[in-house]
C-alpha cells in the first residue's frame, strides 16, 4: 500500500485525546478533533485546552494557528476526511468497580455508521484503557455490522495503548519508553508506519495481539501501583522504627537493578483517574475469568489505609482534632496537575471532617475542583503562607515545588502551634525536626 502521510481523527478529548492530538498536529500531521461536548471543540478551535498540562496550550495554540489541528462537531467529517481515526473516549468504572464501556460502545458505533459511506480502507486505533477482548469483541464488531465492511479487506482494528502521566503528558508523549500495538498484520503495519515518521527512530515497540495489547496497559498501572503500595507498606514498619527512615530504605534497593529506583516514594498514597479504576477493573475482569488476583487486592488495601497515617499521626500530637484548626497542602492528586479525581487529599479532608476539624485548604492549580467536592465546608486559602496561618498543624498531602521552597521558619512564623506533618517526605528531617513539632510518613523517632 502507498503511504503518505496520513490525516488522522479523534473520537475524544478527555486528557489522552487532547494531548495525543495535539502533540501528533505538532508534527505537520492533519489532525481533526471530535468530542460529543460541543465546549471541549470550541475551546480547541480558539486555541486553548480545558485541562492543565504543562506545554500543552502553546502545541495547540500553534497547531491551530498553522491549520493543522481542527476541532469537529459531526463525526462523520471526522471519519470521512481522514485515514485512521484514534478512539480516546473514558473508560469510567460502573458502580461494582467494573469497567463502563458505554463511550467505546458509541463511538465505535458512529464510526462504523460513517464507514459505511466511505470508499476507501479506514484503521480504526483503541488508546483508550479497555479490558482485554474489546477491540476485537466491541470495535471491529460494531464497526462490521454497521458500516456493512469487510474486516481487514475495507478496515483495520488495533489496540495501541497509551502510557501517558499526567503532569508530564507532552514529554511522555513525545519520548514515551516503548510503543504497544497489537491487531491484524495490515493495522499494524498501517500504525507502525505513521509512528516511524512521527518519532524517527521508532522507540522499542512491540508488535503483538490486540488481546495481549490490552492486557499489558492493565499489567503495567498494576505493577507500578503495587509498587508504590510496597513501598508504603515498609513504610509504616520503619514509623515504628527508632531511627528508621523509608528514605534511606528505597535509596539501598532502589539500587539493586532489578528492582530500581523509580515509582519507590513513600507517602501518604496513590490517587489519580487512571490507577484506581483501572485496577478494580482488572479485579473485576479476572473474576469473569474465575481468578482472584491477591496483590492487586493488597495493593488496593494498603493505599486505602495509607492516608489515615495522616490523621493518626495528627492526632498522637493534639489528641482532639476537635476544634482544631488543620492545613492541608495540596490537593491534587500528585504535583503538576489540577485532577483531583480520586486524590488521597480528599479522603483526608473527609477524615478531619468527620473528626470536626476546621479545614483550611491550599493547591497551586486545584482550588476549584476541589470546591466543587466540598464547598462551603472548608475555607480556601489564596497562598500555602495564608493556609497555614494560625492553625494548629500544616499536613503537606502534595509535593508542589512551591511547598518545597519552604522553610522552618515559615511554619514557626505563621502556625498558632508550629507543627507539621510531611506526607511526601519533601522536607528534610534534620532541618525541621530540631526547630518545630515534625513528623513524616515512613519517619521514625530519632533516638
Ligand atoms: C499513571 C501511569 O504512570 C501511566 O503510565 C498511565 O498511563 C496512567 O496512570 P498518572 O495517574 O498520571 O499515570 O500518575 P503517576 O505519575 O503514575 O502517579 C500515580 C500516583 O502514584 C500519584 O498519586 C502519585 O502521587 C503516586 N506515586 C507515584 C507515589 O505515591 N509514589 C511514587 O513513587 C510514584
Amino acid at each position: 500500500m502507498e503511504y503518505n502521510s496520513p490525516t488522522i481523527s479523534f473520537f475524544g478529548l478527555g486528557y489522552v485525546g487532547i494531548v495525543t492530538a495535539a502533540c501528533f498536529a505538532s508534527k505537520g500531521f492533519k489532525v481533526l478533533a471530535y468530542d460529543v461536548d460541543k465546549k471541549k471543540v470550541e475551546l480547541l478551535n480558539e486555541g486553548k485546552s480545558h485541562i492543565f498540562e504543562p506545554g500543552l496550550d502553546k502545541l495547540i495554540k500553534e497547531s491551530v494557528d498553522k491549520g493543522k489541528l481542527k476541532g469537529v462537531y459531526d463525526p462523520f467529517e471526522a471519519v470521512l476526511n481522514s485515514d485512521m481515526t484514534f478512539i480516546t473516549v473514558g473508560t469510567p468504572s460502573k458502580q461494582d468497580g467494573s469497567i463502563d464501556l458505554k463511550f467505546v460502545d458509541s463511538a465505535s458505533k458512529m464510526i462504523g455508521e460513517a464507514l459505511k459511506l466511505k470508499d476507501k480502507w479506514h484503521l480504526t486505533v483503541v488508546k483508550s484503557t479497555v479490558i482485554p477482548g474489546t477491540t476485537n469483541k466491541v470495535v471491529r464488531r460494531n464497526i462490521e455490522i454497521l458500516s456493512r465492511k469487510k474486516y481487514d479487506e475495507e478496515f483495520g482494528v488495533c489496540s495501541n495503548p497509551e502510557f501517558l502521566r499526567e503532569g508530564s503528558a507532552v514529554e511522555d508523549t513525545f519520548n514515551p519508553d516503548r510503543l504497544v500495538i497489537g491487531g491484524d498484520e495490515k493495522s499494524v503495519n498501517f500504525l507502525k508506519r505513521f509512528y516511524e515518521m512521527f518519532y524517527n527512530p521508532l522507540p522499542p515497540t512491540i508488535i503483538t495481539t490486540a488481546e495481549n495489547s490490552e492486557l499489558i496497559k492493565y499489567a503495567n498501572n498494576a505493577f507500578l501501583a503495587m509498587k508504590v503500595s510496597f513501598i508504603n507498606m515498609i513504610s509504616r514498619i520503619c514509623q515504628k522504627l527508632p531511627n528508621g527512615d523509608i528514605e534511606v530504605i528505597a535509596k539501598g534497593i532502589g539500587l539493586d537493578k532489578r528492582i530500581g529506583p523509580l515509582f519507590l516514594r513513600a507517602g501518604a498514597g496513590w490517587g489519580g483517574s487512571c490507577w484506581p479504576k483501572d485496577l478494580n477493573a482488572l479485579k473485576k475482569f479476572a473474576e469473569e475469568l474465575e481468578l482472584k488476583l491477591p496483590l492487586v487486592d493488597a495493593t488496593i488495601e494498603v493505599n486505602n489505609t495509607q492516608p489515615l497515617i495522616m490523621i493518626d499521626l495528627a492526632k498522637e500530637e493534639l489528641k482532639d482534632l476537635k476544634g482544631k484548626t488543620i492545613s492541608v497542602l495540596g490537593l491534587s492528586f500528585k504535583p503538576n496537575t489540577d485532577d483531583v479525581r480520586d486524590a488521597v487529599s480528599i479522603k483526608i479532608i473527609n477524615n478531619l471532617l468527620e473528626e470536626g476539624a476546621i479545614v483550611k485548604v491550599y493547591d497551586p492549580k486545584a482550588m476549584e475542583n476541589i470546591y466543587r467536592i466540598f464547598q462551603d465546608k472548608l475555607t480556601y486559602a489564596g497562598s500555602a503562607i495564608e493556609c497555614i496561618k494560625n492553625s494548629d498543624c500544616a499536613m503537606l498531602v502534595t509535593e508542589w515545588d512551591e511547598f518545597k521552597r519552604m522553610t522552618p521558619e515559615d511554619y514557626l512564623k505563621n502556625m498558632r502551634n508550629p507543627f507539621l506533618i510531611d506526607g511526601r517526605r519533601i522536607y528534610d528531617p534534620k532541618l525541621f525536626s530540631g526547630k518545630m513539632k515534625f513528623k513524616a510518613i515512613g519517619l521514625g523517632n530519632r533516638v
